[in-house]
């Protein structure tokens, strides 16, 4: 357990100097951060060993840490800086003490003592993306289980691709960016979409790009999000099609809505992927434009969209062809 965590030594000294109202309600909370952390480092020491140099390294003692009080000595506008950050809950965890720096960048004794010496103490920006999210991972795991398997880590970002501990540009979250630019950045092929005609608003900011994916990894195609019912997540926003209807429309749940809808833009109306709603439809009803099933006679039902009979499309509670 005595690795370069601090946290994991939580029993010992959270309880001195509890004094102040408020604290043994952030300790409670603490104390849980700490049993995950601890659980989560359990987990991870495969990862951590793989990760190279810093593994091989004998593991730290307590006595290798000194706290922020002394890095504030060098790095005083780092330290100011640190105020607001949520980071400084870790603070409260050792009486006071203020670890807070060392959680991430490692024991600093060593740094300190040899006055400011840069090859011995962690620097994240210098770092593997592996080092890093390891490093992150050790306590946000249980929030992020999924993030090794998604196609951020396997494209090689880190946590720090996205976020900014020192210098973040948002209000929550500690992103170096705010979304959806941050998106963009790297995802240019996406901007266009929801530049088109009929899209999702997420550049008028009432949508974002984290309503429907979870960047940090998902068990779904392009870490999609699910909605709590195991539904593909549209339906947590647009209830009213969801259902379960007396009469379903197959495609609906066998197919979901990408069958007929795109996710971020398109040219067509209602985001469908088709410029004509009965093309789309004749994808699987082909026959019917033919046309006996109407008794209309042959292309008649072409001449209007279907969905102006076939009003309720997503399904229906009253009739079997979705009719009004
Ligand atoms: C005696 C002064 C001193 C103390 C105390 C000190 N540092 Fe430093 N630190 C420095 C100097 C000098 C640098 C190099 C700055 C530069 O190159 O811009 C540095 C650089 C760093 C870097 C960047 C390393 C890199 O690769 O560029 C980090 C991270 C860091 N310090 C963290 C800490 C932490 C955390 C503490 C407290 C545990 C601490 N320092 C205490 C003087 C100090
Ligand atoms: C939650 C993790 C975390 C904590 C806590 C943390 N840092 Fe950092 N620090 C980072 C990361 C990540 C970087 C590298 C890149 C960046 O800026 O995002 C960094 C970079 C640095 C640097 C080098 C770049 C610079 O801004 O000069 C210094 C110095 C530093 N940290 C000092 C500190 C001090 C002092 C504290 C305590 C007040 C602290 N850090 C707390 C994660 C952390
Ligand atoms: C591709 C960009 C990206 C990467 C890479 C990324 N994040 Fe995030 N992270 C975000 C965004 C955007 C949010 C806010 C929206 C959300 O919660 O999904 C966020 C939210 C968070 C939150 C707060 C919300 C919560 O669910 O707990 C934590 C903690 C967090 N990230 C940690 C991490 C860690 C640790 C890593 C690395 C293992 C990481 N992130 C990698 C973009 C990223
Ligand atoms: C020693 C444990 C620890 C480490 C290491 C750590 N964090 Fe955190 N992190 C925390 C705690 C505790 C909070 C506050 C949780 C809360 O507010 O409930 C937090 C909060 C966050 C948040 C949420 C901020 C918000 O506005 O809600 C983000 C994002 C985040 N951390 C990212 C990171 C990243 C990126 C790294 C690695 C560079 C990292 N953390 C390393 C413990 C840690
Ligand atoms: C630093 C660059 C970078 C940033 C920032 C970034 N991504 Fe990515 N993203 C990538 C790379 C690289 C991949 C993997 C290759 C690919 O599929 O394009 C990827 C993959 C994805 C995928 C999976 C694609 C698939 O085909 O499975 C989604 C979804 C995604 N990113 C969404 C986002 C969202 C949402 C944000 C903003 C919160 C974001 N990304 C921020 C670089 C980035
Ligand atoms: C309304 C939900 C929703 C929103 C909002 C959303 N996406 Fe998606 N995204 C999806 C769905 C669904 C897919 C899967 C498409 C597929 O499988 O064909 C997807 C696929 C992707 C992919 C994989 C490549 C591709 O083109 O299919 C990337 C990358 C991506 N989204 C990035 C983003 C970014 C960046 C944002 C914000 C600017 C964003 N998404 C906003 C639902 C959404
Ligand atoms: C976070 C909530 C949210 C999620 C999740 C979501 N949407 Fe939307 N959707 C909206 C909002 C808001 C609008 C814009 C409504 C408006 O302009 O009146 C919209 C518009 C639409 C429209 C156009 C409606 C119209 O009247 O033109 C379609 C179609 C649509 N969404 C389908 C989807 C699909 C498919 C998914 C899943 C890939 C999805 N939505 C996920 C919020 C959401
Ligand atoms: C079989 C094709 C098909 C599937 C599958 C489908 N839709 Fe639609 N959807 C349509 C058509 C066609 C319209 C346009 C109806 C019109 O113009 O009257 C539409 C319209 C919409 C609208 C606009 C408002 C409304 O209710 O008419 C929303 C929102 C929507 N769909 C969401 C979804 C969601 C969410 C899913 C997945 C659960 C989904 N759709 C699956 C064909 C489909
Ligand atoms: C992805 C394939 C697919 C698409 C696209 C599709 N459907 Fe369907 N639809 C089905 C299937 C499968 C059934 C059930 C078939 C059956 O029972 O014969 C069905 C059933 C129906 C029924 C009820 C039939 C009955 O026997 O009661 C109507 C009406 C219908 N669809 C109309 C439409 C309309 C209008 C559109 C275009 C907006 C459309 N469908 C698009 C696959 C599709
Ligand atoms: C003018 C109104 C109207 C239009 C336009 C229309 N339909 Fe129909 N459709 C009906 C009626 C009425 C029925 C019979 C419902 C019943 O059996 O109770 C029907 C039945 C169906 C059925 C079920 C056939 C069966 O075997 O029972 C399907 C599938 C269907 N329509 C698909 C379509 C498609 C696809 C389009 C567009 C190409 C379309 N309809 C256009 C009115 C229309």
């Amino acid at each position: 357990m005595h690795e370069d965590v601090p946290v994991t030594r939580i029993s010992h000294g959270a309880a001195p100097g509890s004094k102040r109202p408020g604290l043994r309600a952030f300790l409670t909370l603490l104390l849980g951060a700490g049993m995950v952390c601890a659980t989560a480092l359990a987990g991870s020491r495969p990862a951590k060993q793989a990760a190279g140099a810093q593994a091989k390294a004998a593991a730290p003692a307590a006595s290798d840490y000194v706290g922020s009080d002394v890095c504030a000595a060098c790095h005083q506008s780092v330290v100011d800086g640190f105020a607001n950050n949520p980071h400084t809950k870790m603070m409260l965890m050792h009486g006071d003490k203020g670890i807070t720096c060392e959680n991430c960048h490692g024991p600093g004794k060593a740094h300190a003592e040899a006055g400011g010496d840069v090859s011995k103490i962690f620097d994240p920006a210098k770092a593997t993306p592996a080092q890093v999210n390891a490093m992150c991972l050790k306590c946000h795991a249980q929030t992020h289980p999924n993030f090794l398997r998604s196609p951020h880590d396997k494209a090689g970002l880190s946590c720090i691709s996205c976020h900014s501990i020192h210098d973040s540009k948002t209000a929550e979250y500690l992103l170096k960016t705010p979304q959806p630019q941050l998106c963009y950045q790297c995802h240019g092929d996406i901007k266009a979409k929801f530049n088109m005609p009929f899209h999702h608003p997420v550049n008028e900011g009432v949508v974002q790009c984290t309503d429907c994916h979870d960047v940090h990894g998902t068990f779904q195609n392009a870490n999609l999000r699910n909605t709590a019912d195991q539904n593909m997540i549209c339906t947590k926003c647009h209830t009213d099609v969801r259902g379960p209807f007396v009469y379903e429309h197959p495609p609906v749940k066998a197919d979901g809505c990408l069958a007929c809808h795109s996710p971020h833009g398109s040219e067509n109306a209602r985001m469908l992927n088709m410029p004509s709603i009965n093309t789309l439809c004749n994808q699987c009803h082909s026959p019917v434009a033919g046309d006996t099933v109407h008794g209309m006679g042959a292309g008649s039902a072409e001449l209007a969209p279907c969905t102006s009979c076939h009003t309720y499309i997503h399904g229906s509670n009253i009739n079997a062809a979705f009719l009004r």
